[in-house]
């Protein structure tokens, strides 16, 4: 038994995912919501659900192959710009607004399961894996694109808590991104599960420019520059300059910064 108040903290991180406009970022996702299809390999025709699916990224991939697809997040500006984006592309898919930790899905609805850096952020992580086992027929695929304990998503990661310490009693998210942490959450309902360490890049003006569309638009880094003070702020701003300028591999001015993740396909039990 825990004491955790998950529903506070997951109210709470509502709330700072709802602050500036993760559509801005989710541009960076693309190409590893393409690798992970690529990964699943969903056919036309499946069921497939995109979880914590915010401007509908891997939605909008699994659907160009003519896969029946639904996406799910819990920020309703997100999932009005996905409905948006699905719509100016001719594309129909079923978005609901939604907690990934308490699904309005019966069991074994989804041939696969998707969540690009998504599922990851949910508090009650083991309630979280139930649920991706719950919605999906045995036999299914459950496709995860995660950050992990090192390199762009590590750094970014401790550094953030570092100004803004996690909720007591919550696991990291960078959990999710470890072979052992996955077995924990997933292993006992999979019959099989291939992680493998990818690279994502994610493209940028300038390191100055990188710093500003997160200050601007992901809201975990505005709501941490809420939290503190002005001297805080300041060396908050240059530590994430600092990394983006760690993992940067142009050498013309421009960034493009080098994030490893972690690529899970799993088969269900
Ligand atoms: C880093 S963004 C990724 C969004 C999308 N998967 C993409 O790749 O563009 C994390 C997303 O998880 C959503 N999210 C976090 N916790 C959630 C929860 N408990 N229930 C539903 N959505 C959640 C946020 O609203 C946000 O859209």
């Amino acid at each position: 038994m825990t004491n955790t108040d998950y529903a506070g903290i997951t109210r709470n991180q509502q709330e700072t995912w709802t602050t500036g406009d993760f559509n801005e970022i989710a541009r960076q996702n693309v190409g590893m919501a393409e690798a992970l299809c690529e990964a699943v390999d969903p056919h036309p025709g499946q069921q497939v659900l995109d979880v914590a699916c915010g401007s509908g990224t891997a939605a909008l991939v699994a659907e160009r192959r003519y896969c029946e697809v639904t996406g799910i997040d819990y920020v309703t500006t997100l999932i009005e710009r996905a409905e948006a984006r699905a719509q100016a592309n001719g594309q129909a898919i079923d978005f609901r607004v939604g907690d990934v930790q308490d699904m309005p899905f019966p069991d074994d609805s989804f041939d696969v399961v998707l969540s690009v850096y998504g599922v990851q952020f949910a508090p009650d992580q083991e309630q979280a894996a139930r649920e991706l086992l719950r919605v999906c027929n045995p036999g299914g695929k459950i496709g995860l694109a995660g950050p992990i304990p090192t390199g762009w998503s590590g750094d970014w990661f401790a550094t953030h808590a570092r100004y803004v310490p996690p909720p007591p009693g919550v696991e990291s998210p960078l959990r999710w991104g470890t072979e052992e942490g996955l077995d924990v959450l997933l292993g006992h309902g999979t019959r099989s599960m291939q992680s493998d360490r990818r690279t994502a890049r994610q493209y940028y003006r300038s390191i100055d420019h990188a710093v500003t569309v997160f200050s601007t638009y992901f809201g975990p880094t505005i709501r941490a520059i809420e939290l503190i003070d002005p001297e805080a702020q300041e060396n908050l701003l240059a530590d994430l300059r600092t990394i983006m300028d760690r993992y940067n591999r142009a050498t013309d001015g421009t960034a493009i910064v080098e994030n490893q993740y972690l690529q899970t396909v799993a088969i269900t039990a």
